[in-house]
């Protein structure tokens, strides 16, 4: 493990990470509006009993808070609070703007969202509004300043919760509103109509404007609506969820200075908001994750999305906001978790960055539309394996309370880029099987099963940090990225890049001079024609490697060729190739490579960058390093069904037991160490 923890991320105008918190924070959703009071006393009596310390309270209140217009009532919520308090549970606070109340949308049809299609989505189930809505984002405020005064200055209050995953539900909204806003939005971008005209290309098909007033929301249309235009109503609509959050947080920071705010990210689930954007406008990172649960080694995808989060929190801790004691209830089948299965998940966010980890939700439903999903209070009750589990999730917890505040020791970058995810996926490309979330998840893969951890990054970003960038499909490379990415080769780093990157800039537009344009330099090589394969294509490259979907036509230019594809529509051309470039060097693969022949390809590419993987741990057992400059701790997550040992010395934060030489792990367990300062365990 090779890259020094970055200093800490501090910004001295916002207020610290949860100050009112000791500890790592450990509890859920709790929902006491949907019981009787008397239940709100056994609820707390349990919540200490599982060593919970922070609660998410009020997400979706708004009906019980206003229940008309302007009139509100807030004894119920002064008694929750004064409950929890007393409990010495801390209450992250929500503005419940994430669903507005009945009246709210008798008396504001116009605040309803409006479907690609043109369909009104209704009321009835939550989030629908439109963040445009001025009548919306007056009632929003209205409620987030009510609850601000209030309590603002409430000794349970930790932290608020602003709204819940913006954009979850209606990543965007066609009304007229938006489209009016979506024209300011434009002249703001674009500053003059020529500008815009140039930078969609207009002049295809004729669609030049005369009058910012003939631009619209890019709706349902006969054919392929312009792509630079989709792809700015992309980033106005992340923007305008963006404007609604910067409403509230900003009325909690005026009203309530000191007391942090975040909103719940879902970071590798929703594509169509730029957290990039987002990360930097929240006090705390915080994320909701869900197991897929009938996918195999799901687990690895959960690793993915906590090294997401924390990179998004700049290396800083994190908070798992919400994830799931066992089943979800909105799978097709909701799977679930097997035991021990749980606090595995859990103890994995923490190996990689979380200093909470909270569930949807603290008790089960019993009614509405989630009544099958799990709680850390099942409908079973205290007599069953999910209570005994999340007791002793709270006992874990607890041990690990020196943990908080200490960072993961990260191997590998791999740029991440919401952007150019959008672009890739519009229509009209080479391929229907170009895929930035498979290509993105299978490096991430290999490199999780080369043992190796991860930070993400955005392609603008310093990466001298890291011995080795992966770029997967980067389509879109704007100049200031391909600019970065030279630098950091040229000052010795090694880089992977992946076909079908470098193609287009911000605007969608094919970078002159031939593919991949804006990255040609830096790769040492021109494509000159795009190949993709048929259907259930393979072609062969002659390291007996067999790739699919794509392959292309490189003429090398500098770069030096290191697979040469056998078969196929580039028969004979290079498939591999590898350009020095000052001190580094940038490696390019223009074929879908995956599984072991991506891991043969990785495995060259690491010793270039002098990394140095660990093929001798068994296969299935994921191994992180958080370190807080002095201490560090190893965290082992065995997902093997055997047992396994590894080579180690320290103290295992949980147990307290020694261990000299070996520590082992049990199948389906995780073991803490702390390591012996002198003598960390992995290299
Ligand atoms: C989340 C949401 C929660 C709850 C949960 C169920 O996306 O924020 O309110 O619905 O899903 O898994």
């Amino acid at each position: 493990m090779t890259t020094a923890p970055p200093a800490a991320a501090t910004r001295p105008d916002t207020p610290a990470w949860l100050p009112r918190l000791t500890g790592i924070a450990y509890g859920g959703d709790y929902n006491p509006e949907q019981w009787p009071e008397d239940v709100w006393r056994d609820d707390v009596r349990l919540m200490r009993e599982a060593g919970v310390n922070l609660v998410s309270v009020g997400i979706f209140s708004w009906a019980m808070l206003e229940p008309s217009e302007g009139r509100f009532e807030f004894a119920w919520l002064d008694r929750v609070l004064e409950l929890l308090h007393g409990a010495g549970i801390a209450v992250d606070l929500a503005t419940p703007t994430a669903n507005p109340p009945p009246w709210f949308a008798r008396r504001h049809p116009d605040s309803l969202p409006v479907t690609r299609e043109g369909t009104v989505l209704g009321p009835g189930s939550r989030e629908a509004f439109c963040p445009c809505s001025p009548a919306y984002a007056e009632a929003a405020a209205r409620i987030t300043e009510q609850l601000a005064r209030r309590y603002g200055d409430h000794p349970a209050l930790a932290l608020w919760h602003v709204n819940n995953e913006y954009g979850a539900h209606v990543p965007a909204c066609y009304c007229p509103t938006s489209a009016a806003a979506f024209r300011r939005w434009l002249r703001a971008r674009h500053g003059t109509l020529d500008a815009l005209n140039q930078a969609w290309g207009t002049a295809v098909w004729g669609q030049r404007f005369g009058d910012w007033e003939e631009i619209e929301t890019p709706r349902a249309s006969p054919m392929a609506v312009n792509p630079a235009q989709q792809l700015d109503y992309r980033r106005f609509s992340s923007d305008a969820f963006l404007e609604c959050f910067r409403r509230e947080r900003d009325i909690l920071h005026r009203l309530a200075p000191g007391v942090p705010v975040t909103s719940n990210f879902m970071v590798t689930n929703c594509k169509d908001v730029d957290y990039w954007r987002w990360a930097a406008e929240v006090d705390v990172v915080s994320n909701d994750h869900y197991l897929r649960a009938e996918q195999p080694d799901n687990h690895i995808e959960l690793a993915m999305s906590a090294d997401l989060t924390r990179s998004l929190a700049r290396g800083g801790p994190w908070l798992l906001m919400e994830h799931s004691t066992s089943a979800v209830n909105w799978q097709p089948r909701n799977i679930a978790k097997r035991p021990g299965e749980m606090g595995r998940n859990s103890l994995t966010h923490v190996a990689r960055g979380a200093d909470g980890v909270l569930f949807f939700q603290w008790r089960a439903a019993a009614s509405g539309a989630e009544k099958f999903h799990s709680a850390m209070l099942p409908h079973s009750g205290t007599g069953s394996r999910v209570w005994r589990e999340v007791e002793q999730l709270g006992r874990d917890l607890a041990a690990l309370r020196e943990v908080r505040g200490s960072r993961v020791v990260a191997d590998v970058g791999v740029v991440w880029d919401w952007e150019s995810w959008w672009a890739l996926e519009l229509e009209g490309r080479p391929s229907c099987d170009l895929d930035y979330m498979e290509r993105v998840a299978a490096c991430y893969e290999r490199l999780w099963r080369a043992h190796l951890t991860v930070d993400f990054a955005r392609p603008e970003a310093d990466l001298r940090a890291y011995p080795l960038v992966v770029v997967p499909s980067l389509y879109l490379t704007t100049r200031t990225a391909a600019a970065s990415l030279r630098d950091y080769v040229e000052e010795g780093g090694t880089l992977l890049v992946s076909y079908f990157s470098g193609v287009v800039d911000a605007n969608d537009t094919v970078h002159p001079g031939g593919h991949p344009g804006a990255l040609r330099e830096l790769l040492g090589l021109a494509v000159e024609e795009f190949l993709p394969l048929r259907e259930g294509e393979q072609v062969q490259l002659d390291d007996g490697s067999r790739a699919d979907v794509w392959a292309e036509q490189v003429e090398p230019r500098g770069a030096e060729t290191v697979l040469r594809y056998l078969d196929g529509p580039a028969a004979a051309g290079p498939a591999v190739t590898r350009h020095r470039l000052g001190r580094g060097q940038a490696w390019y693969a223009s074929t879908r490579l995956r599984d072991e022949a991506l891991d043969r390809l990785l495995y060259r590419v690491y010793a270039d960058a002098g990394l140095v993987p660990r093929p001798s741990l068994p296969a299935g057992v994921e191994v992180v390093r958080r370190s807080d400059g002095e201490a560090s701790w190893l965290f082992v997550v065995n997902h093997e069904e055997q047992d396994v040992e590894l080579a180690a010395t320290g103290t295992e934060q949980l147990s307290g037991a020694r261990r000299d030489a070996a520590l082992p792990v049990p199948a389906g367990a995780v073991r803490i160490l702390r390591e012996d300062p002198t003598q960390p365990t992995l290299k």
